[in-house]
């Protein structure tokens, strides 16, 4: 007898939503050839029934209400492609959970406020959820993580998991454009978000992030503690001194348990040019897992839109199809550990940009802020003359996020400061 199919939910019928059912459609055969059974949509929702929607939805039910959706006795499997961390994507995912049905997800800000509460609840009623899309689009990292790396400690997480930041970074420094001009464009463009701070705000990415950690760490979801900075004051001049200094500056989140805790930050760091992360153009994401035994590996693709995303959906529908049932995190989410945060304290090279009075002694002094505050210089600049004032750059030996920040408070009552300085993490990669 041929076995039962697998029967989806789809709540959300936008750009990844619409790619669900593309693939189902056309890939039908297959599907059932890969898991030995049909998956199929049997209902959907979204807001307004009267959309055209570029798909034949017509074989499917239609329900006004994600949360009866999520209910449906005729659904095994609940994929919420709504978006938004309350709300109905909650509220449904939550019902679906309580109606005994798995769920597949794509929403990193829910599993990023309430990851815990959600996999709790789906353990005790013998679900699991799975979001595969919810970090880096179609870069198959969750599955890498909790599969292909289970028998190694993770050592760091990395990436580039913002394809909007990266996207306004690379073009400012291809074309020389300030960060407003391209933020312009990118909006023109459409690849900004609704609010457009969870993009170059960081906080899109710091969920990816905190979803991440929570997989490589064995730790309890914790986007709070992710320091968080986006890229609005990343300039041109930046952008330009770094790569004459054989650096780019990416919007990188790091994840690393330490001696002191967990650090996780999603912030401006330079790169060398010529490692993946400093070639990485456009809107496409990277992911870098470092695992003790492994070593480094390095992933890219495309991290949104409506292929790659429905791409990463259907991998986690036809693991359920297949009978594949992974814990939320990859461990009982009962023994998931809360993380002790640590702030960035690994030592680092630091680059750091001033502008300095052009008066004998200038130098001098900031160099004794700098050594005061046991920061080493290792290469240091100097751009010519504007007026009465000389660009200064400097990159140091590795340093603690402390000692630079501590030298850098002593530098205003130098007196020869023109402006605030820029101090930009450079990452080791
Ligand atoms: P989208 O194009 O804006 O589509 C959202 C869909 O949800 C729409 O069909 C909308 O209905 C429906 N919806 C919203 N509120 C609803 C409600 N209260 N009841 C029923 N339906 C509702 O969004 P998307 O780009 O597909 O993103 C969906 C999710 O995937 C988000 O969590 C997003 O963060 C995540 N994601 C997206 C991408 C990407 O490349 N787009 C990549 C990775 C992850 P109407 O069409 O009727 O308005
Ligand atoms: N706004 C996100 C990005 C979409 O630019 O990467 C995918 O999460």
């Amino acid at each position: 007898m041929p076995a039962a199919p697998l029967r989806l939910g789809l709540a959300g019928l936008g750009t990844v939503g619409i790619g669900v059912v593309k693939i189902v459609q056309a890939e039908a055969d297959l599907i059932a050839a890969r898991t030995g059974r049909r998956v199929v949509i049997t209902a959907v929702s979204a807001r307004d029934r009267s959309k055209n929607r570029d798909a034949d939805l017509s074989g499917y039910a239609w329900e006004a209400d994600p949360v009866a959706l999520a209910r449906r006795d005729d659904i095994d499997v609940f994929v919420e492609v709504m978006g938004g961390h309350d709300g109905p994507a909650k509220a449904s995912t939550e019902a679906a959970i309580a109606a005994g049905k798995d769920v597949v997800t794509a929403n990193k800000a829910l599993l990023a406020h309430h990851g815990q509460a959600l996999a709790e609840a789906a353990e005790a009623a013998g679900r699991v959820i799975r979001f595969e899309a919810a970090v880096a689009g179609g870069i198959p990292v969750i599955k890498v993580l909790t599969e292909g790396l289970a028998g190694n400690r993770i050592k760091r997480v990395m990436g580039v998991m913002n394809g909007t930041c990266n996207y306004i970074l690379t073009r400012m420094q291809s074309a020389g454009l300030p960060y407003d001009q391209v933020f312009e464009e990118a909006r023109q463009l459409g690849y900004l978000e609704a609010d457009p701070n969870l993009d170059v705000g960081g906080i899109d990415a710091g969920h990816k992030l905190s979803l991440l950690a929570a997989i490589a760490f064995g730790t309890r979801v914790s986007f709070d503690q992710v320091e968080l900075e986006g890229i609005g004051s990343v300039s041109i001049d930046d952008i330009r001194l770094a790569e004459d200094m054989g650096y780019r500056i990416k919007l990188l989140g790091v994840a690393q348990m330490t001696g002191r805790g967990l650090e996780q930050r999603m912030t401006p760091c330079l790169v060398p040019i010529a490692s993946p992360l400093g070639q990485l153009q456009g809107g496409t994401n990277m992911v870098v897992l470092e695992g003790d035994s492994v070593g480094q590996i390095v992933m890219r693709g495309a991290g949104a839109g409506m292929g790659p995303t429905a791409s990463a959906v259907m991998g986690d529908v036809i693991d359920l199809a297949r009978g594949l049932r992974i814990a939320t995190f990859g461990i009982p989410a009962s023994a998931l550990v809360e993380a002790q945060p640590a702030r960035a304290a690994t030592p680092a090279p630091y680059y750091l940009r001033m502008t300095l009075l052009d008066k004998p002694g200038a130098l001098a002094k900031i160099a004794t802020c700098l050594g005061d505050a046991g920061v080493s210089i290792d290469q240091m600049r100097q751009y010519g003359h504007e007026g009465a004032k000389a660009p200064v750059l400097i990159v140091t030996h590795k340093a603690a996020p402390d000692d630079v920040a501590h030298a850098l408070t002593r530098f205003a009552a130098t007196g020869v400061l023109v402006g605030d300085p820029v101090a930009i993490r450079i990452e080791e990669v």
